[in-house]
């Protein structure tokens, strides 16, 4: 009898599951993948159980799940609920993913993580990162990943109760502590800024939050990393392809540009989709297994390089 194929359905709270992540899925190999939109945390029970039970155990082995949408909380009560609806040994295996933003945050700190001798340093112990948009879905992976490795972390907001909101949330979930602050104007940004390490800038597309006003009033030797590659970007003056370059009117602020990631933000869905395919069990991957990749990609390419410069 033939092999059974291997089935990814991709369940979204948001009305459309999205074509970048069917895409990534077949290139990663899967045999079919199958999305769903507008899926709650109450309709989901259906889907798995329905997904669990129809292809014996064989078959459970090879169907797995790929969460998705763009608010965070409802797609980790569908996490929730998806793992209850799971019936040993028929478990089925979940990528999470919401709106790729724990593959891009997961992305984006590892390479930042990567280029710290730029201003002297090895690891997050004992850093200061500020994050701007640290209330979104890549924002707050950064955050997260920031503090877990050891980052005093200042979770930023245009308002200051929804930066308290998500800290707290944050707090419960990955017992980070994380310091709420809202953006405010120049001055107050200035302010939040000069003693860090590290300003990530994790707005929405196409909304500048850090200007050249500003970084003109930081002291040198920071690092700065930008996720949006939407006109006017998240930090004015930096180019978008580039990373690990000194601003070019700043001296001593060294930048990540938002399509620098993406190849690695790629890599690493692609890695983890291939990893999901073969995975045993009720295995979750989220940002914390994506973040490990991440580490990992950064490390060849360092090698690679290195050996190069011998040669
Ligand atoms: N390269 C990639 O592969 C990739 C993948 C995913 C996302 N992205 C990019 O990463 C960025 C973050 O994505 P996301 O999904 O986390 O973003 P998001 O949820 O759209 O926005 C992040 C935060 O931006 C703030 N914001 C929204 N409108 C704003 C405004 N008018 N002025 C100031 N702040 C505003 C909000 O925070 P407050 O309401 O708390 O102020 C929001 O929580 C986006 O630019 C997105 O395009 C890139």
């Amino acid at each position: 009898m033939a092999e059974k194929k291997y089935i990814l359905y991709l369940l979204d709270a948001d009305k459309w599951a999205s074509p970048f992540d069917i895409n990534v899925a077949y290139d990663a190999g899967f045999d079919v993948v199958i999305p769903y939109g507008s899926v709650t945390a109450e309709t989901i029970r259906t889907l798995v159980e329905d997904a669990m039970f129809s292809r014996g155990l064989d078959g459970a082995q090879r169907t797995k799940i790929f969460l998705n949408g763009s608010d965070l909380n409802v797609v980790r009560d569908m996490l929730k609920t998806a793992r209850k609806s799971m019936v040993t040994p028929f478990d089925l295996s979940i990528f999470v993913d919401p709106r790729g933003g724990y593959t891009t945050g997961s992305a984006m700190v590892a390479q930042v993580e990567a280029y710290l001798n730029k201003i002297g340093k090895t690891s997050f112990e004992g850093l200061k990162v500020v994050v701007f948009g640290g209330t979104g879905p890549v924002g707050q992976v950064v955050s997260v990943l920031c503090a877990q490795n050891g980052a005093e972390v200042v979770l930023l907001s245009r308002r200051q109760e929804k930066a308290e909101r998500i800290a707290g949330e944050l707090k419960e979930l990955y017992k980070v502590d994380l310091i709420p602050k809202a953006n405010g104007d120049d001055p107050q940004r200035v302010e939040t800024c000069k003693d860090a390490d590290i300003i990530f800038t994790c707005g929405t597309a196409g909304i500048q939050l850090v200007s050249l006003n500003v970084l003109k009033q930081l002291p040198k030797n920071k690092i700065l990393a930008d996720v949006n590659a939407v006109p006017p970007l998240g930090i004015e003056g930096i180019n978008v392809n580039k990373k690990n370059k000194e601003h070019p009117e700043v001296p001593g602020l060294y930048y990540h540009g938002a399509l620098s990631v993406g190849s690695v933000k790629l890599k690493v869905e692609k890695k983890g989709l291939k990893a999901l395919m073969t995975a045993e069990g009720k295995k979750t991957f989220d940002f914390v297994d994506f973040f490990d990749t991440a580490r990992k990609v950064y490390a060849k390419k360092k090698a690679k390089k290195a050996e190069k410069q011998k040669a």
